[in-house]
């Protein structure tokens, strides 16, 4: 499989939420491969932890996604210590917020972190990488809930469903771009056994995946040229298979050609 010219060495990465779960073991990963990893995270102990973790390798900075301004002197900071960035991981993330009914101010504290954060990250860095000319990725992480919509978090789903469209969107202005060498991609994790669900549940549930098994996953999809990176086990390819003729019939994945590069 070709590796992505965005993931080579001396490449220079943003992950948000950067500091643990997903984000940390995307950091790694990208570490692993040359990459000068900017791991963007709000929790500074986690921040600290993860920075040592990656040594070299890593700038750590502390960023509220939700917050415009924050965004924007974290993309003035990876200018002035790292350079012109090629991979753009919008991973930050909290759960919860609330049902249809409920807690207005739940629902504003997940859709400003896990919707507007992607949109201020997209908004902040995407014009420099999409006029660069060079090669370059924006992943976002979705989630399976804001495809399938589970009753109980609601703001979660509308958030990540949210999250979904925004990329979509993205990856049209791109395609449509003269030059532009960046693309978009949704990941997609199902359940996930990392921090927030740590939290809740103390042994890892048969049926969840590691951390690094999702950013396997991330890198084989990247490398396939998928626009969706679905992340999911638990099914039998036959189910996978039907609900990728599912997503065809939205005319999603291999329909929409124009949506992978
Ligand atoms: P995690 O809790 O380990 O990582 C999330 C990170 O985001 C934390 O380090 C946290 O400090 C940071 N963060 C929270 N609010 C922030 C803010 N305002 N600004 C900057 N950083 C902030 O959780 P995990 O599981 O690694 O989540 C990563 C992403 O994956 C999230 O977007 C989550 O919604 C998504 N996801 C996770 C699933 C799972 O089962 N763990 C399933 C589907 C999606």
């Amino acid at each position: 499989m070709t590796v992505h010219p965005a993931l080579t060495p001396g490449k220079i990465a943003v992950i948000t939420g950067g500091a643990s779960g997903i984000g940390l073991a995307a950091a790694k990963r990208f570490a692993t491969l040359g990459l000068k990893v900017c791991i963007a995270d709000a929790n500074p102990d986690a921040l600290d932890k993860a920075s040592a973790e990656l040594g070299d390798a890593g700038l750590a900075v502390r960023v509220d996604v939700s917050d415009r301004a924050s965004v924007e002197a974290l993309a003035d900071r990876v200018e002035a210590e790292l350079g012109p960035v090629a991979v753009l991981m919008n991973n930050a993330g909290v759960g919860g917020g609330g049902d249809a009914l409920s807690n207005p101010d739940g629902w504003l504290r997940v859709l400003g972190v896990n919707l507007m954060g992607v949109v201020n990250g997209t908004q902040v860095f995407g014009p420099a990488m999409a006029g660069g000319g060079a090669p370059g990725l924006i992943i976002n992480t979705g989630s399976k809930q804001g495809v399938t919509c589970p009753p109980g978090d609601t703001a979660y789903n509308v958030s990540k469903a949210g999250v979904k469209a925004l990329t979509e969107g993205l990856a049209h202005t791109l395609r449509n771009r003269e030059g532009c060498q960046v693309s978009a991609h949704l990941l997609v994790p199902g359940f996930t056994y990392t921090g927030m669900i740590a939290a809740r549940v103390p042994q890892q549930p048969p049926g969840a995946w590691t951390p690094d098994q999702v950013v396997d996953r991330l890198l084989d999809g990247i490398g396939r040229g998928e626009f969706y990176i679905w992340c999911e086990d638990n099914e039998t390819p036959r189910a996978l298979d039907e609900k990728r003729v599912l997503w065809n019939a939205n005319d999603i994945v291999e329909n929409r050609p124009a949506l992978s590069r």
